[in-house]
């Protein structure tokens, strides 16, 4: 408990300008908060009453009270879940939009049995501790999606039973980690952040979980990987506004499972070929705003299940594709800005979302 102390008062000790405060604030609380977990949970000793006292006023003043009092198990804390069995350990912490702030303090570490982490649709900042993933080998599912949390992703070839990932609309750079993507991975979301370079899928690599994989709103810059191919359950794979180049691998058309691809606004060149014809679930197909050529397939309309065909700014050339009769659940179509022939040359904004055939 000595320790305890101590690293209260150090926090307490941080020079401390009006800006800073509300920040250390809340370091100190989650530190202290987690530290105070740990004691009825993990240890044998009762929680020393100066600590708790403290931790509880720092408690207080958190945005919302949270019913986390020393004095009673923090297994029936609101926002923590323990495992079955009298061992108490914590499995869960799920405190999505209660306007928590401040880094995610590295205590969180020691929290090793954790499943379940959710922390989505607050204000937490700063980079995620180092040992994130390598201590917290047996987390299964974690959200972290709108928060501010910036810098590289900490190593992640721990965390082996991993199955959702969603880091969404936060400020995440540097490359994705392939390690991240172990095999157990099903569903991976780091859509709108600043991860650059490649998408994350190495031809050796093992993703036959994954179902959905968003990417868009990156800065991703390389090439589409062959790889992709090789992730047969995927049904949804979004990649859009990034810098990709280069053309559509041929091995993503043995995805027969996807139901949605959709790659606008990058730098994509070359054919849709006739390989589109393979995925006969496909829902939506949204290329636009690249520089995808030649003519667009010619079957593309016997595409049974096709909702939304959005292929507009492209260089795509050629007839309108006669099948598009065909494309009875058809709702939404744009191919304006080609150089179709037998297309209307309209422009109107209107035409950007229901244009009907
Ligand atoms: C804290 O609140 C939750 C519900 O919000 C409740 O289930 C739990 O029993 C409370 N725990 C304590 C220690 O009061
Ligand atoms: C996290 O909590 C939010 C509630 O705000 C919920 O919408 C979201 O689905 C949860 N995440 C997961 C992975 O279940
Ligand atoms: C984890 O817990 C141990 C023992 O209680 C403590 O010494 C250590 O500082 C904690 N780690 C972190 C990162 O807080
Ligand atoms: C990532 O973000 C951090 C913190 O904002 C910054 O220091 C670093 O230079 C960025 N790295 C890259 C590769 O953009
Ligand atoms: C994060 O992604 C998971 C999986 O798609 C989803 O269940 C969850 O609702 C998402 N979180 C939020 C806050 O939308
Ligand atoms: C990924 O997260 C964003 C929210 O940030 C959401 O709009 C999008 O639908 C998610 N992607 C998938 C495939 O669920
Ligand atoms: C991306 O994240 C920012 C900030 O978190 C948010 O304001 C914006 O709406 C998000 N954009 C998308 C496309 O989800
Ligand atoms: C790939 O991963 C899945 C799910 O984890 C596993 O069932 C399967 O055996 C693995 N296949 C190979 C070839 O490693
Ligand atoms: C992608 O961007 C990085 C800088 O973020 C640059 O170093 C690299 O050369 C770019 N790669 C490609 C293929 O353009
Ligand atoms: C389409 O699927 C067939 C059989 O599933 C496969 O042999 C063929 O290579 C696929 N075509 C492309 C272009 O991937
Ligand atoms: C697409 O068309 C634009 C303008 O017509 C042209 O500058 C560009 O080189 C073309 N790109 C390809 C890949 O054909
Ligand atoms: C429309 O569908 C019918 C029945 O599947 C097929 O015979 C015909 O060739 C299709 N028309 C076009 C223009 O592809």
């Amino acid at each position: 408990m000595k320790e305890n102390r101590e690293t209260a008062k150090d926090d307490k000790e941080l020079p401390q300008t009006p800006n800073q405060r509300p920040r250390t604030q809340f370091l100190l609380f989650w530190g202290q908060w987690f530290v105070l977990m740990l004691l009825p949970c993990f240890g044998t000793s009762a929680c020393d009453k100066v600590n708790s006292d403290s931790l509880l006023s720092l408690a207080l003043k958190a945005p919302l009270n949270l019913n986390w009092s020393a004095s009673t198990d923090c297994c029936l804390w609101e926002g923590i879940t323990c495992g079955p069995g009298d061992q108490g350990h914590v499995v869960r912490l799920w405190l999505p939009r209660r306007g928590l702030t401040g880094v995610i303090n590295p205590s969180i570490t020691n929290l090793t049995h954790h499943t379940h982490l959710n922390l989505s649709h607050n204000s937490f900042l700063g980079s995620l501790p180092e040992d994130l993933f390598s201590s917290l080998s047996s987390l299964q599912i974690i959200d972290l999606s709108f928060n501010r949390l910036i810098g590289r992703l900490p190593p992640s070839n721990k965390i082996s039973q991993l199955q959702v990932l969603n880091l969404s609309s936060n400020f995440f750079n540097g490359t994705i980690p392939s390690s991240i993507l172990v095999p157990s991975v099903s569903i991976f979301n780091v859509s709108n952040n600043s991860f650059s370079r490649s998408i994350p899928i190495d031809n050796g690599s093992n993703h036959t979980s994954l179902t959905f994989l968003d990417l868009s709103y990156n800065k991703l810059n390389d090439t589409i990987p062959p790889g992709i191919g090789l992730c047969s359950k995927l049904q949804v794979f979004r990649a859009g506004f990034n810098s990709l180049s280069g053309s559509l691998p041929d091995e993503i058309f043995n995805l027969a499972d996807l139901r949605q691809l959709s790659l606008p606004v990058n730098s994509l060149t070359g054919p849709i070929n006739d390989g589109i014809m393979n995925l006969t679930n496909l829902q939506t197909l949204e290329l636009f705003s690249n520089q995808f050529s030649g003519p667009i397939p010619s079957q593309i309309g016997n595409l049974s299940r096709l909702e939304n065909l959005l292929l507009h700014v492209n260089n795509l050339t050629g007839p309108l594709p006669l099948s598009l009769a065909n494309s009875t659940k058809l709702s939404a179509l744009n191919l304006r800005v080609n150089t179709l022939t037998g297309t209307s040359t309209k422009s109107d904004k209107d035409d950007q979302k229901k244009t009907t055939v």
